[in-house]
């Protein structure tokens, strides 16, 4: 598809599947009720669940959430990146109600994505996107992906994606900074720049994106295999012997994170042709770019 047509799509207020460096998203004009509507029809996600609001620079997401000094500061440094910032809604806000799910915050992020960015400035408004999937699928790292959940979306080719985990969602309102969702930024990175980062209280859920079981595979998943047993798929990680697919044979986190969703993805069809009764994943290291994805894998477990 090219990029005129995306334009036009757009504009009545139809959906695109759009690549960033993330996953891809399914996106919708943020300010057109009607397209957000349908996005959550079509990933068939619950209304409580809120989007993310894409644009190309601050000063044009300024006009929608309200950046406080700290917000400013992780805007300036890691955007266009994969980071998401919950902030208060502004007075005159044109994002749609809905956007946020009728909270008084919106999430908002600037994605790194060549084709991403030459649509949302070429588009002017900012889109709301979710990960192309059906919601409780696996997030599209492909443009592939995405077409397989929703094979009559068009969607943008962007190639596969570098980081293949969603954006790290922070929550900056009245000083505070809390972690929402982990994802393709480490924490220890955020605090170093703003300082303490606050963890949401044990079971106590403050984006419903961390609803326990919201990453998962139709097979069911054993984590911390150090090898697989009879029926089993293996998903090593590093200097595994027996692994069907590995996401890192040199152990490196985030060439793992990047393959993690699609490996998943593709084990899960094994399994399904084949019969084979589970998949068993090698341990992964439990810091930076480890802990999202314990963080995937163990919601993937339920
Ligand atoms: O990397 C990403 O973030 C990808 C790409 C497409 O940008 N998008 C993505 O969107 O992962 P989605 O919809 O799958 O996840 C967005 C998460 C949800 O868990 C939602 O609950 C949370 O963001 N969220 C959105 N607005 C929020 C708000 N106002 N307060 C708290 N959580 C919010
Ligand atoms: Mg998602």
């Amino acid at each position: 598809m090219t990029l005129s047509k995306a334009l036009d799509i757009l504009a009545c207020g139809d959906l695109i599947g759009m690549p960033t460096e993330t996953v891809y998203g399914l996106a919708g004009d943020g300010t057109n009720k009607h397209a957000i509507a349908k996005i959550y029809a079509l990933k068939n996600r619950p209304q409580f669940n809120p989007l993310i609001l894409h644009g190309y620079a601050i000063e044009q997401l300024e006009k929608y959430g309200e950046f406080n000094e700290k917000a400013l500061k992780l805007a300036a440094h890691f955007w266009p990146g994969p980071l998401t910032l919950v902030l208060p809604r502004t007075k005159n806000c044109s994002a749609d109600l809905l956007v946020s799910a009728g909270m008084e915050t919106i999430a908002l992020r600037i994605p790194n994505h060549p084709v991403a960015l030459e649509l949302l400035r070429a588009y002017g408004k900012p889109l709301a996107a979710p990960s192309a999937n059906i919601s409780n699928q696996l997030s599209p790292t492909s443009r592939a992906m995405a077409i397989k959940d929703f094979p009559d979306l068009h969607v943008l080719e962007g190639g596969g994606c570098i980081v293949g985990l969603e954006s790290t969602i922070i929550a900056c309102v009245d000083d505070r900074v809390t972690l929402l969702r982990h994802g393709g930024i480490a924490v220890e990175y955020i605090e170093n720049l703003v300082g303490k980062v606050n963890f949401p209280e044990e079971g106590k859920i403050l984006a419903p994106g961390m609803l326990k079981k919201h990453y998962a595979p139709q097979t069911p998943l054993r984590l911390n295999a150090h090898e697989k047993s009879e029926g089993e798929l293996m998903l090593g990680f590093g200097n595994c012997k027996n692994a069907d697919l590995n996401l890192s044979k040199n152990g490196d986190v985030v060439e793992a994170a990047s393959h993690l969703f699609s490996m998943l993805h593709q084990l899960d069809e094994m399994a399904i042709q084949n019969g084979a009764k589970g998949i068993a994943v090698s341990p992964i290291p439990d810091a930076h770019l480890g802990r999202a994805m314990n963080d995937r894998l163990m919601r993937a477990v339920g």
